[in-house]
């Protein structure tokens, strides 16, 4: 089983080049089969979630040509079946957009219940009410989602909760609805804008996406387009709480700053100094960390899968510090692997309280989910002596070459296949 070593004490400094966002990837994948002509996808993360995804689109007749490591070319008239029930299917979540968007234009599929990460229980039912009220009949059955509707007319609906999937997955349908379709408490992050922006561009009239409010008149037919995905924010994040961690000094490059500000502005009150400019931020922590409180929000609050991350680090800075997650209720599984490493925190419902220690000591430690996974590296790259982070196929469901890219801030870390890799590597960086 792949492990990251990882030989701690490194402050980080350089520059990183950010991806393109895998959660706005996700939709966009999905979204490009709603055309039978070509759409041509840009900056484009290759991780195991987006490559599952197109393996399950391939599954139905997709047509996928892959034009260099960040470029893929999909056509979707090629589609014969609509139902979705592959194994990979089950271990990727965003599975589900492959509803929204095969129920738009074919107005049936059927897709296995969607996986992803063991974060707390994941519902589904804002995304069933808003496909019903544009008129599909919805029904589980074998673990399957059957959708199906005669026709879908547009329809004013109100969510229950701020869901970026479910504001995705209904405006995907609602696009090929008739007539006009109004999502009320609609997700505001940057994914769903740009996921609007590309159906936008392949001839959908979406209005409002970033707001609360979203407008959407229904079109009969889409056609082909060419769209380069946003940067990552959550990849950025990580990084520029790794320059935090380490006390180092990394600038994020190709990123949009406007959608790093929640988490600009957390390093800020801990300590940082963070420096913009239109495509870039820099972290530098020269100073001591100090301790806060941060609660996660939808967007543009401080978003959720960056928790693990920000309490890594607050469990390195001075004094008592907070950390609410209202998201979702099972996301402090790392807690415990922190723990071995001397970190000193207490889990009272959805709530990490946490007091500051002066040092992590390197730990063997399991990754329990994608964004733990990341919080485990940074903290591994601030602890003294050795980390293994074992587990790290959830880290790479949504980070692409995250050990290379460390590497060039200098961290010392290595992707080990077995224990005799292990021992190499511990052999060379002594
Ligand atoms: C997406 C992201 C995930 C991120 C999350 C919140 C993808 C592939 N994943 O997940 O990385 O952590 O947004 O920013 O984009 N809920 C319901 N009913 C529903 C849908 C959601 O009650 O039908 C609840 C959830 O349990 C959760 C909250 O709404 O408490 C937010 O979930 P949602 O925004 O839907 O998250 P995902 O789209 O699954």
């Amino acid at each position: 089983m792949e492990k990251y070593a990882i030989r701690g004490g490194n402050p980080l400094v350089g520059e990183v080049e950010i991806g393109g966002a895998k959660n706005a990837a996700l939709a966009i994948l999905a979204a490009a089969v709603m055309t039978d002509e070509t759409v041509l996808i840009e900056n484009m993360p290759d991780v195991r979630d987006t490559n599952i995804l197109l393996q399950a689109m391939e599954s139905i007749g997709t047509i996928v040509e892959r034009v260099d490591r960040h470029t893929v070319k999909i056509n979707g008239s090629q589609i014969h079946n609509l139902v979705i029930s592959d194994g990979y299917v089950k271990k990727i979540r965003a599975s589900y957009y492959l509803i929204g968007a095969l129920l738009g234009k074919y107005k049936r599929a059927e897709v296995a219940l969607p996986g992803g990460c063991d974060i707390g229980s994941r519902p589904i039912d804002q995304h069933i009410k808003g496909w019903k009220a544009l008129g599909a009949n919805v029904k589980i059955e074998h673990g399957l989602i059957i959708t199906q509707a005669d026709s879908l007319k547009g329809s004013h609906i109100y969510m229950d909760v701020v869901s970026v999937g479910a504001t995705i997955n209904v405006m995907m349908a609602a696009v090929m609805a008739e007539g006009q379709t109004i999502i009320e408490n609609a997700a505001k992050e940057p994914h769903v804008v740009d996921v609007a922006n590309f159906l936008n561009s392949m001839g959908a009239n979406i209005k409002g996406a970033g707001t609360d409010v979203i407008r959407i008149k229904g079109t009969e037919r889409l056609h082909g387009t060419e769209y380069v995905i946003i940067p990552d924010q959550i990849e950025a994040g990580t990084f520029m709480f790794s320059a935090a961690i380490t006390k180092g000094d990394v600038t994020v490059k190709n990123v949009i700053p406007k959608h790093l500000e929640s988490i600009s502005a957390k390093l800020v009150e801990i300590g940082c100094e963070i420096e913009e400019s239109d495509d870039a931020v820099r972290v530098v922590a020269s100073k001591p960390l100090t301790h806060t409180k941060v609660k996660t929000l939808p967007y543009p609050g401080f978003p959720t899968d960056m928790q693990p991350q920000i309490a890594a680090t607050l469990a390195l800075a001075g004094g008592a510090s907070m950390v609410t997650e209202s998201i979702f209720e099972n996301r402090f599984k790392y807690v415990d692997e922190l723990t071995k490493m001397g970190a000193d925190i207490k889990v009272e419902g959805n709530t990490a309280f946490i007091s500051g220690v002066k040092k992590f000591t390197g730990a063997n430690v399991s990754s329990p989910d994608l964004r733990a996974g990341a919080a485990l590296v940074i903290a591994g790259l601030a602890a003294e002596g050795f980390t293994v982070v074992d587990d790290i196929k959830y880290i790479e469901r949504g980070y692409e070459d995250f050990h290379l890219k460390l590497q060039g801030l200098g961290a010392v870390i290595e992707r080990v296949e077995d224990d005799r890799e292990l021992q190499k590597f511990k052999f060379k960086v002594g």
